[in-house]
């Protein structure tokens, strides 16, 4: 497979007595000696100060999982003797995990032993995770690398939102995505859990909100305490986020007094921005709110509860006379200043049931008290301008998984650059960043490739030192870490054959992975306007080939390290050469029988212009190989056909983008 091939040329790490650093994140310190502390029979698991029960059963999942990967069973240490490694924690964290837990661990790794100690049980867990992704293997066995490591996070505020308003994502979902945000060091899962297409978490208060708001889709409350139950079992909160006063059709749909508009109102099948927002004008829609926050305050305990606050068009506000009187009276001069005026009510709820306020960035307004914090999804800009003002911020602007970026692109992004001009002061209040897997286009099946293993990244940015930037290395371990989530339970790799399985109608795929290696989804924009003018909706089921195919799979970004590597000399870079062309072939080697099986399939033929264009790519690049490592001139008209061919291949054609056209062009460029 032509993805394999590519990662053999990965960045090699500098060798220390055979440890090969697949740490994500990066530690903040460490250092390597050359001793192997060995992982046999023999090894054992103690703890010596503080203990309890999540501390224990932290412990025995990082023992499983260390048996699934090596193959062994550990004995339990016999009591008061110490383990292989011990386990030294001081005791047990915030009674309700907020946001200055201390996460921070030291692990301490000889050939005799190992020793992790940690001020509380989410700093143990943050360095048992750390321990495992230690593990090294060769003919030997299995073994820890002597090392010395003292870890901290540098933001606090660690997050991944997951929108299952638009796509209603099941219990199981919820928690393999809790899994893998634990062995990345995660610590905050924001659950979007009501827009307009749904109302998703059972309100016994007021129960039409899911028997009319949700199609039967939603988590009942045993289920949400169950979410945050295992959440907190991995160090991990959960911030609720019920979105006011827009996006906030589906409660209307059951209790349409809360809304501006005159109803009825009916869940919203669209995507998009929609006019159903709140009355803020009337007392009864406060009452309302006071008893929902009252019961949801019984179930999430997180110091927190997230507002939404975005996208209120005002629309129904500007309709409704008797608002408009309202504003006059109030001197509310537009419907900006109304939203203010209604999320300083709402913040006084809030306050009641002992939550602080979080939301999206339009709650930044004048007025606003300091301690709410404010999540930027809308520009940089506005976090660090936050900041200035006194305001705690979170960066998602840059984050969103549904823009089909790349992990480089996400990588790249830094809450707290080094061209900040904050104050020391201003900069301790920027607390860190989430991503953001808005559900338009997500389903359970493929949602785990939406957001796996590109949030690793994002992980990394917000726990490591801002130093650790390099991207080539940043890949050479996603891979990996990759593969550890899939261990895990995510199907962001195996998904893929699944679904071109089932678009293919047939278990024989070979034809198409060729072609499905070097294709990824085309950008939210794209879709976008897609979806506009196809009247695609939640109910239109995600089973053409974009949807198959992960954003910024190994190839793009592999691919162009391997061209680039070719291109510093390509006389010379013979095996490089070699390795470019046998991809070629592998691209061009069986056209016919790609065409026959896209041919048959009503899901994929759409995508045939696609198969079409990697035969003329492939002979390309097997061309370009040929004059580059001979040095011989293309005859006449070659370039400029070859450029035709790209740019037409830079055309969005059934939902899907080629992950190799810019090396591609780069080696056009520099034959003769
Ligand atoms: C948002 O993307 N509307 C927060």
């Amino acid at each position: 497979m032509a993805g394999a091939m590519l990662m053999s040329t990965a960045l090699a790490q500098p060798d220390t007595g055979g440890f090969v650093n697949t740490l994500m994140p990066q530690p903040a310190h460490m250092t390597v000696q050359t001793g192997r502390l060995t992982i046999g029979a023999a090894f054992t698991v103690s703890t010596d100060k503080f203990r309890d029960d999540r501390l224990d059963g932290a412990i025995e999942w990082s023992l499983q999982r260390l048996k699934m990967q090596t193959g062994i069973v550990f004995p339990a240490a016999p009591a008061g003797t110490a383990g292989t490694l011990v386990v030294s924690v001081d005791g047990p964290g915030e009674a309700v995990q907020g946001p200055d837990e201390n996460e921070s661990y030291s692990l301490d790794i000889t050939p005799r032993s190992a020793h992790l100690h940690a001020a509380t049980d989410v700093g143990a867990m943050r360095g048992l995770e750390t321990l495992l992704q230690l593990v090294q293997s060769d003919g030997q066995g299995f073994w820890l690398p002597a090392v010395s490591i003292q870890d901290s996070p540098r933001f606090r505020w660690r997050g991944l939102m997951i929108d299952c308003s638009r796509h209603f994502e099941p219990m199981g979902v919820i928690e393999r995505t809790l899994d893998g945000m634990a062995a990345v060091k995660m610590n905050v899962f924001h659950w979007h859990l009501s827009d307009d297409q749904g109302f998703r978490i059972e309100s016994k208060v007021f129960p039409k909100l899911t028997e009319l708001g949700s199609d039967g889709m939603y988590y009942t409350q045993e289920q949400a305490r169950e979410v945050v139950a295992y959440a907190g079992s991995l160090g991990i909160r959960v911030v609720p986020e019920f979105d006011m006063p827009g996006h906030s059709t589906s409660w209307a749909v059951g209790y349409p007094d809360i809304a501006s508009g005159p109803g009825p109102f009916s869940i919203e099948r669209h995507f998009g921005i929609f006019n159903p927002v709140m009355d803020p004008t009337r007392e009864s829609t406060y009452e309302f709110l006071d008893k929902f926050v009252a019961e949801m305050a019984t179930i999430f305990p997180d110091p927190y509860m997230h507002i939404g606050g975005d996208e209120n068009n005002g629309v129904e506000w500007k309709q409704n006379p008797r608002i408009q009187t309202f504003m006059r009276e109030h001197s509310l001069k537009d419907t900006a200043a109304l939203q203010a005026y209604f999320n300083q009510k709402l913040l006084l709820i809030l306050t009641r049931h002992g939550k602080k306020m979080i939301g999206w960035d339009e709650v930044l307004t004048p007025g606003l008290p300091k301690d709410v914090v404010v999540q930027s999804w809308r520009g940089f800009d506005s976090l660090a301008a936050g900041a200035k003002q006194g305001y705690s911020g979170i960066l998602s602007a840059g984050y969103y998984l549904n823009q089909m970026d790349s992990a480089a692109d996400h990588y790249r992004v830094d809450p707290l650059p080094a061209s900040t001009t904050l104050t020391p002061e201003e900069q301790t209040r920027i607390l860190g960043g989430e991503a953001c897997m808005w559900g338009e286009y997500v389903d359970p099946q493929i949602i785990d490739s939406r957001i796996w293993p590109r949030t690793a990244a994002i992980a990394e940015r917000l726990w490591s030192p801002r130093s650790v930037d390099n991207i080539d290395d940043m890949y050479r371990r996603l891979w990996v870490e990759s593969l550890r989530l899939e261990e895990l339970g995510l199907t962001h790799i195996s998904q893929k054959d699944v679904s071109l399985r089932a678009l293919a109608g047939t278990q024989n795929i070979d034809a198409l992975l060729p072609l499905a290696s070097v294709l990824q989804p085309v950008t939210f924009d794209t879709q976008d306007a897609y979806t506009e003018s196809h009247d695609i909706t939640t109910q239109t089921p995600p089973d053409t080939l974009e949807f198959a195919l992960p954003p910024d799979p190994p190839s793009r970004h592999d691919f162009a390290e391997m061209v680039s590597t070719f291109l510093q000399d390509p006389v010379r870079n013979t095996s490089e050469g070699a390795a470019l062309e046998a991809m070629f072939r592998s691209w061009t080697g069986n056209q016919p029988g790609l065409i026959e099986l896209m041919s048959g399939s009503p899901l994929l033929s759409e995508a045939i212009p696609r198969a079409e264009q990697l035969l003329q790519l492939g002979t390309m690049g097997i061309e370009a190989v040929s004059y580059l490592s001979t040095g011989t001139p293309a005859p006449p008209g070659w370039k400029a056909r070859q450029v035709a061919i790209l740019d037409q291949a830079e055309q969005p054609t059934a939902l899907v983008r080629f992950t190799v056209l810019k090396p591609l062009r780069d080696m056009v460029d520099e034959v003769k």
